[in-house]
């Protein structure tokens, strides 16, 4: 049975404000990703941990092929239900993860995933990437959290997002209802998993990933790092 984190993806949850806010995370995720998309119309993409992706569409419209996982049977059912159908979009549950071709993807997107999982889980994840990426592709790695960064500093980021999308008083109600739920618990006693550049370099290393940070993160939350890794 999931616990922790992974049982927290598994239930329906209310970290969003709601569909305004979704729509604006996701559209910016899209436009900081931009310049890091392959040029090849024909490329195939892995978002790993895609979460609601709701920027699969505009990917897939710069990909030949967009794999979408998630370790949640919820998100990846929710997936299934808008994007099935789509001719350039698939849906991977596990075994059709461990099933992917070795060397098959040019660009693997992790983007604010690695803080809900323990190391070890994030060294198998890298395996998983490292087997299917090609050795010219690439790995984007975003949202990572650095130790010490204060709950004000995300609070602040988040309400500046908010307010420049027109939605503060909806996240202001959904901060107010996050604080009531079992996130606030699961920060608290679990927690998330933070690195600082030094050490997430060298988890990309000892995985295989010649690796450097990147100079703006993808998402709203400017004060995260983000990295690309290239296949030693
Ligand atoms: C904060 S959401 C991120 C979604 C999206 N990538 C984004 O940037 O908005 C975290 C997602 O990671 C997924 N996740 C958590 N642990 C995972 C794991 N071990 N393998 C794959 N996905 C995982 C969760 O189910 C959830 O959908």
């Amino acid at each position: 049975m999931a616990k922790g984190w992974q049982a927290f993806w598994e239930r329906p949850n209310r970290i969003y404000a709601g569909e305004a806010h979704l729509r604006a995370h996701y559209k910016r995720i899209f436009r900081d990703l931009s310049p890091h998309l392959p040029a090849d119309p024909a490329a195939v993409v892995l978002d790993y941990g895609c979460g609601d992706a709701l920027a699969a569409e505009a990917l897939a419209g710069r990909a030949g092929r967009l794999w979408l996982y998630d370790a949640s049977p919820r998100v990846r059912d929710g997936l299934q239900a808008r994007l099935a159908g789509h001719p350039r979009i698939r849906i991977c549950d596990d075994p059709h993860l461990t099933g992917l071709a070795a060397a098959s993807v040019d660009l693997a997107l992790l983007i604010s995933v690695v803080q809900y999982v323990d190391v070890g889980t994030l060294r198998a994840m890298l395996a998983t990437i490292r087997r299917v990426l090609k050795t010219d592709g690439r790995l984007i790695v975003a949202d990572v959290i650095a130790p010490g960064t204060p709950l004000v500093r995300d609070v602040a980021s988040r309400l500046k997002f908010a307010a420049a999308n027109g939605f503060l008083l909806a996240d202001l109600a959904a901060l107010v209802r996050l604080q009531l739920s079992d996130y606030r618990h699961l920060r608290g006693t679990i927690g998330l998993t933070t690195y600082d550049e030094a050490s997430f370099l060298a988890v990309l290393r000892d995985s295989g990933f010649a690796s450097e940070r990147l100079d703006h993160n993808v998402g709203p939350s400017s004060h995260r790092l983000a990295f690309v890794g290239r296949p030693l």
